[in-house]
């Protein structure tokens, strides 16, 4: 099959060259012409694991990058639209890129004569699709939803880090569609996947992609809350949680209590949500707290060294891992800048490694003192904070310092002055 996909960021490149593996042709549009030259020369614009092994394989043969539209949806017969839809400044959804993109395909799919199959995989609040997608591709085209073209909504519920896999082994594939909806193609694409695949409503299918991930972040501030009770009593929470998620209607997945979720989803989607249900006249009371909870979470470090130390003004604090979890080079929303921030408020000496986040985070706070090796960051420091679990500070030696530790990463303790955040 041949397939155009629109937004080669995470989701998209993931899916273009999960696609291209599986022997499909891929056409790979951005309109970033930085990102296309760097594909173009076998090169991804960030890291993903697998990715950058699976891109010369490809390249020029099943995946071919491009910055022009109307050749690759001309010989396409899907197009996947992968771009992003980040948060305004109030919290609602922006959906500038989309629009973009579906103002481009519209008028790019007016001289195009065969029947097109488009697929909303950016994550947008229900009833977008309907109301807003379907019209605006039908007015830039001026071709008709059902007859010339359709719509779906196939949401993607990749994890940073661990996508290709996400891709090959998918949970469940949720396609939204209208009723009568054709569905030869789809079925054809997804006919190598073994998992339950699920037909719903277009907004029924977005609804599905706010609802998972406002449950697990929901998950997440939930055994942060219990944390934050588990320390002031002296308990650990690990343990805890250990103990609730033999229950297989808890589950033990993400219940690892730590210093916040971060990420480029969870947070923009709960308040994205939280917004749409405001407008709705609805207060998702619920919804805000998980926030509200996420929020004081990397601020409970703050507590801890103040707690500590009667004078803290002098003191150099090591910051051990920047991006938002392990596997990673993504910084956006991690806990690290929250814990910078108020770092930086309060005068402190800021010492800073990562094994792959360091050039991101050097962009948000250029002025702070970035080491290349993490053993020398706890030589320089007075205080170490482990904010994220990469296995690699495991390790280390941590003898006669004060460590944080947010994500419960050491085991031999001996010799150390260790604080567990929620233990
Ligand atoms: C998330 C969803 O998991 C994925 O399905 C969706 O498509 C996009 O958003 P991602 O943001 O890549 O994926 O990472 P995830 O592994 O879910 O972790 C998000 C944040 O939660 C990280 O900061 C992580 O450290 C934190 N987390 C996760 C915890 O603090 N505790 C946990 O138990 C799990």
């Amino acid at each position: 099959m041949n397939i155009t996909v629109v937004g080669a960021g995470y989701v998209g490149l993931t899916t273009a060259l999960g696609y291209a593996n599986l022997k499909h042709k891929v056409f790979c549009y951005d309109n970033d012409l930085e990102k296309i030259k760097l594909l173009k020369k076998g090169k991804l614009p960030f890291f993903e694991k697998g990715l950058q092994e699976l891109l010369p394989l490809n390249l020029n043969k099943n995946f071919v990058a491009t910055d022009t539209l109307i050749d690759s949806l001309d010989k396409s017969s899907m197009i996947f639209i992968c771009v992003g839809t980040p948060s305004l400044n109030n919290g609602k959804i922006d959906l500038e890129y989309i629009f973009q993109s579906c103002k481009e395909i519209g008028m790019n799919l007016k001289s195009c004569k065969d029947y097109k199959t488009i697929v909303i995989k950016s994550t947008v609040i229900p009833k977008t699709t309907e109301e807003l997608i379907i019209p605006i591709i039908e007015k830039y085209s001026s071709k008709k939803i059902q007859i010339d073209f359709d719509v779906k909504v196939i949401p993607e519920f990749f994890q940073e880090g661990n996508a290709l896999h996400n891709f090959f082994n998918p949970d469940r594939i949720i396609i939204g569609q209208i009723n009568s909806s054709n569905n030869l193609l789809i079925d054809e694409l997804y006919s190598s996947f073994t998992c339950p695949v699920l037909k719903v409503s277009l907004a029924t299918a977005e609804m599905i992609k706010y609802s998972s991930n406002a449950f697990l972040s929901c998950k997440i501030s939930f055994i942060n809350e219990i944390g934050n009770i588990c320390k002031l009593l002296g308990l650990d929470v690990y343990e805890v949680a250990n103990g609730m998620g033999y229950d297989p209607r808890i589950g033990p997945y993400f219940l690892n209590a730590g210093p916040g979720f971060g990420g480029s989803c969870f947070t923009k989607d709960l308040q994205a949500l939280i917004k749409k249900a405001e407008s709705l006249d609805y207060t998702p009371l619920l919804l805000q707290s998980i926030l509200e909870v996420n929020n004081n979470q990397p601020l409970k470090v703050i507590n801890l060294i103040k707690k500590k130390f009667n004078k803290i003004d002098s003191l150099k604090i090591g910051v051990l891992g920047l991006s938002f979890k392990e596997g990673t080079d993504d910084v956006r929303e991690s806990p690290a800048i929250y814990i910078i921030k108020e770092l930086i408020n309060l005068n402190l000496i800021i010492h800073a490694y990562d094994p792959m986040a360091l050039p991101n985070m050097k962009k948000k706070f250029p002025n702070i003192k970035y080491f290349e090796n993490p053993q020398e960051l706890i030589n320089n420091s007075d205080v170490i904070l482990i904010v994220t679990a990469w296995p690699q500070f495991k390790n280390l030696n941590y003898i006669g310092k004060y460590v944080i530790d947010t994500r419960k990463v050491i085991d031999n303790k001996k010799g150390v002055d260790y604080e567990g955040l929620c233990w």
